[in-house]
């Protein structure tokens, strides 16, 4: 069976974008048909200034939600990265095959670096090693796909140079995956600003719907979208993103084709409306469930300990083989 690995990073509460996007396929398809692992990558979120209290709440929340959106432990494994050391351990490995200038080329990285350089902070060197650690996410469970949004597919194709290079100089060790732009998935853009994508790293914003939004802070929020000038509601991503992103955010919440669906307005006002309330209905059965999921800590902490153990099993014969393959020494008496 394929073998599919992704994760969310705890660096902000999960957004809109981040279901229709990803989360609502990975509890409609590919836990059901493939053998997935969803994970909470903490240790992604050390990489820039962070308040410990926090991380250890958004991890929390992250794997609540995660099982809210559906995620069924009884067909696939949510787990934490940190309660896994395989992760690390073949972070650094991983780090032996880099190159530093194949990491400082990677957008993500340029991007936020240039970004705390500007504000004079300092960046950290875990920002760099980054993608290592995520390739090493990825390769130490043999993953065939990768299921991620676009603007992760460098570091998947980086994840991919490093297995092929590994298995080319010390012998077949890794599965070469690949990553999958979810087909039916929607690119939700930040509802203020159309032009970038909704993303929780982004703090607090008007223009961004968490999954734990009240429904009139959703209704609030569509409402107040910025939307193009023009009065005709036409589906035309380049000239109107504004209202393109309104239609395919509520193409993807009822199932329709944003084009056909522009057809049937003739007022931003009355798309408004119909995208709050769609919105505002594909979340409610995702708060329902967390809302349980909160009264019943126990629950939670349960799935992701027994999550940690699958994954550990899964990891370690991967990683050892590769700590054999690149020349460390096996330990004496290592009943691993
Ligand atoms: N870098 C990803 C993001 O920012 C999160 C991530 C970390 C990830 N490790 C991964 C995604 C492995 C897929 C597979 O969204």
């Amino acid at each position: 069976m394929t073998r599919v690995f992704s994760g969310v990073k705890p660096t902000g509460h999960l957004t809109l974008g981040n279901y229709l996007g990803a989360m609502r396929q990975w509890a409609a398809e590919d836990q059901r048909r493939s053998d997935a692992l969803f994970c909470v990558v903490d240790l992604h979120a050390l990489t820039v200034d962070h308040d410990p209290a926090r991380v250890r709440r958004l991890s929390r929340q992250a794997a609540s939600l995660l099982l809210a959106a559906g995620l069924d432990p009884e067909l696939c494994t949510v787990f934490v990265q940190s309660h896994v050391d395989e992760h690390a351990r073949l972070s650094y490995v991983l780090e032996c095959v880099a190159t530093d200038g194949e990491m400082r080329r990677m957008i993500q990285y340029r991007e936020k670096a240039a970004r705390e350089r500007e504000r004079g902070g300092s960046v950290r060197l875990s920002l760099l090693t980054y993608p290592v650690l995520m390739a090493a996410d990825i390769l130490a469970y043999g993953t065939d796909d990768v299921p991620v949004g676009i603007d992760q597919t460098q570091h998947v194709e980086l994840a991919r140079d490093l297995a092929v290079r590994f298995n080319q100089r010390y012998g077949h060790t890794f599965v070469v995956p690949r990553a999958t732009n979810p087909a039916v998935a929607a690119r939700v853009m930040n509802l203020q600003e159309p032009a970038s994508k909704m993303g929780k790293s982004d703090d607090v914003g008007p223009g961004i719907v968490y999954l734990l939004d009240e429904p009139d802070v959703v209704r609030k929020k569509v409402m107040r979208a910025v939307t193009d000038s023009g009065r005709e509601v036409v589906y035309d991503r380049q000239a109107r993103p504004g209202l393109a992103n309104l239609l395919e955010i509520l193409a993807a919440c009822t199932g329709g084709e944003p084009a056909e669906l522009a057809g049937g307005y003739d007022s931003y006002g009355a798309l408004k409306k119909d995208t709050a309330e769609a919105v505002v209905e594909v979340l409610r059965p995702v708060q329902e469930r967390h809302k349980e999921l909160c009264a019943d800590p126990g629950y939670v902490e349960g799935v992701l300990q027994e999550g940690a153990g699958k994954a550990r099993a899964m990891a370690r014969p991967t990683v050892d083989a590769a700590y054999r393959a690149i020349g460390l020494l096996p330990p004496v008496n290592a009943a691993r």
